[in-house]
């Protein structure tokens, strides 16, 4: 792909491992400045210093999406560090599957705070400032989780799905002020997703998946960073993305 993002400055959650990382990676070698929030400081450290010594410009923000002040302090930061946003990458999540009955509603409230909670108040801290300026681009990171229901996957499903329907909200909200949105949803990717499971979850996972080449987090970073590349007048508004042989 031949992107060019100089002179953009793109927020990235979830930087420090996966897809997040791949994104932030991406996006700093197609030009753009980035800023990475996560919780492990050691890990978005790491991959700013590894951006910052190739050349680009990058910023590591130790951030809780799931709390509203870290939230708004990451995007609060980003323009004060890199001198504006352009693009928020709404990508931090977790999915801790397991059927409803007998579920721990600890793991529910960990999946809504951040899948949901995460997405709404970085969305709300960023959102004001691109209608100001007239352009931006939200990039909303859900899941084929968010298009159809499977059973063992409730409440991984109502969060994704949630994040699909407020996406398309907001894209009807400020959409014609300039401002873009994108619902990325990815398939199977090999990440440390599935390792916060518990391991009989990972092992009905793997059974699922077998026989299933995964994508690689770079393979949605290339469709993320093909959709923010457009022209402005260019409005790519879901990319859907499965391994091949994943049926489901
Ligand atoms: N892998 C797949 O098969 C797949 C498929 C469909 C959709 N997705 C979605 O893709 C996104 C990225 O997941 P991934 O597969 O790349 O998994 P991953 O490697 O586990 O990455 C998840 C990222 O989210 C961050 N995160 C979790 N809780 C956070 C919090 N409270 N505050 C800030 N950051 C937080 C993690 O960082 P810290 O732990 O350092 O905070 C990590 O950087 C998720 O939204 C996921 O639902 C993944």
């Amino acid at each position: 792909m031949n992107i060019d993002l100089s002179g953009q400055v793109v927020a990235v959650t979830g930087a420090s491992s996966g897809i997040g990382e791949a994104t932030a990676l991406a996006a700093a070698q197609a030009g753009a400045a980035v800023s990475l929030a996560a919780r492990r400081a050691d890990r978005i450290e790491a991959l700013a210093k590894k951006i910052i010594d190739g050349g680009g410009r990058a910023v590591a923000i130790p951030t809780d999406v799931a709390k509203e002040d870290e939230a708004a302090a990451f995007v609060q930061r980003t323009r004060d560090e890199l001198g504006g946003l352009d693009v928020l990458v709404n990508n931090a999540g977790v999915m801790l599957l397991g059927p409803i009955p007998g579920a721990d509603a600890g793991e529910w409230r960990r999946m809504i705070d951040v899948n949901v909670y995460g997405v709404l108040y970085t969305t709300h801290a960023a959102i004001g400032g691109l209608l100001e300026q007239g352009s931006g681009h939200i990039v909303n990171v859900s899941s084929v989780a968010g298009r159809r229901a499977t059973a063992g996957s409730g409440v991984y499903n109502l969060t994704k799905f949630g994040v699909n329907a407020f996406s398309e909200a907001l894209r009807q909200e400020v959409t014609a002020q300039g401002v873009r949105v994108t619902l990325i949803e990815p398939g199977a990717v090999a990440t440390e997703l599935r390792e916060h499971n518990r391991p009989e979850i990972q092992k009905q996972m793997d059974e699922r998946f077998a026989g299933v080449e995964k994508l690689k987090s770079e393979d949605i970073a290339n469709a993320i960073i093909y959709a923010i590349g457009q022209p402005d007048y260019v409005s790519i508004n879901e990319v859907l993305v499965r391994p091949t042989k994943q049926v489901g």
